[in-house]
């Protein structure tokens, strides 16, 4: 890895048939801006074609049939095969399996689907001829979160694709399949890529901040910071994008001083550092340009140090209402 860089997001597809969009995946994570590589390719189906280029491409290659199995014996050897190669997303491409719900739980936010329609348009199967039946003017892709729920799951990203007049659900399905190849790879990019993307990071630490008592946004010392407690009100929080040449993207948090800074910076230097100009006054930085950010961490950190700077009055109201 070059000097600098971030590390790629390790993904394994899963396929069962040509794997055209696996192979699109493939080339897109050869490009100096990919975000991603692919470390696996699995498939249902022992004789799917797109086994054969990958293996040809050198990515490691995994197959085991479903026939006669378990739904959820199957899903344990196919997830088995993507952990062993130290997948950290799952990117189904055209797997025509029905997943059970405990393995898409387990990898709730880290597994997305491609599915050729206009969602939440036409979930299942025969998209194109649905499409060309209702007489709508266009078709395309949807690239989403597998949710429990079939074809349901957060929408990442759409493509629109014209309907023509003369179309059949082959021609269409030909070009929705251009369309798809565009968008899958630009969408993984970006969902693998944003954990260390400044706009994205501070997105979420905004709307976390913003949910407390009073919160309101100011800017200080040229980065955004909230504080509680109206115009005389102190700061409970700031992010720092690189911050005079510091390598990270953090929340600056207070902790209750310097022993407690310390302690926590032993125990955990990947997650947390002394922030320059601020760690004398207690403000603990907590790294969040790193692919394992632990939110429900950064939101503690945020309540706490809300906490420790709001006024009495609104103290007593959040203590009431974590009673309930
Ligand atoms: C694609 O149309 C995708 O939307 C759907 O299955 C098809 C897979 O095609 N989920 P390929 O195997 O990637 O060529």
């Amino acid at each position: 890895m070059p000097e600098g860089a971030n590390p790629k997001a390790k993904i394994a597809v899963f396929i069962s048939g040509t794997g055209t969009n696996m192979a699109a995946l493939l080339y897109a994570s050869r490009l100096p801006t990919a975000n991603y590589e692919i470390v696996l390719v699995a498939s249902n189906a022992p004789d799917a074609a797109g086994l054969t280029l990958a293996a040809e491409e050198g990515v490691a290659v995994f197959a085991h049939a479903h026939r006669g199995m378990e739904r959820s014996d199957h899903d344990s050897i196919m997830e088995q095969a993507a952990k062993d190669a130290g997948a950290e997303y799952i990117v189904l491409a055209g797997y025509m399996r029905i997943l059970s719900d405990s393995f898409v739980e387990r990898w709730a936010g880290r597994m997305l689907n491609i599915h050729p329609s206009l969602l939440p348009k036409y979930r299942g199967l025969d998209t194109h001829q649905r499409a060309l039946d209702a007489g709508d003017a266009s078709a395309g892709a949807t690239v989403h979160l597998v949710s429990s729920e079939l074809d349901a799951g957060e929408i990442l990203g759409q493509s629109d694709v014209a309907i023509m007049p003369d179309d059949t659900a082959e021609t269409l399905a030909e070009r929705v399949r251009i369309a798809e190849h565009q968008l899958y790879p630009h969408i993984v990019n970006d969902y693998t890529g944003r954990c260390f993307d400044a706009a994205w990071l501070l997105g979420r630490v905004r709307a976390l901040a913003l949910q407390l008592p009073e919160a309101e946004e100011r800017e200080s010392h040229g980065s955004p910071g909230w504080r509680t407690g109206g115009k005389t009100g102190k700061f409970f929080a700031h992010f720092n994008d690189q911050h005079h040449g510091e390598r990270h993207i953090a929340l600056l948090a207070k902790t209750s001083g310097q022993d407690e800074m310390t302690a926590l910076i032993e125990r955990d230097p990947d997650v947390f550092y002394r922030p320059k100009y601020y760690g004398a006054s207690g403000w603990i930085g907590l790294i969040l340009n790193r692919p394992d950010t632990d939110w429900t961490q950064v939101e503690h950190w945020l309540e706490r140090s809300w906490q420790s700077v709001a006024p009495k009055r609104l103290t007593k109201l959040l203590d009431i209402a974590n009673e309930f």
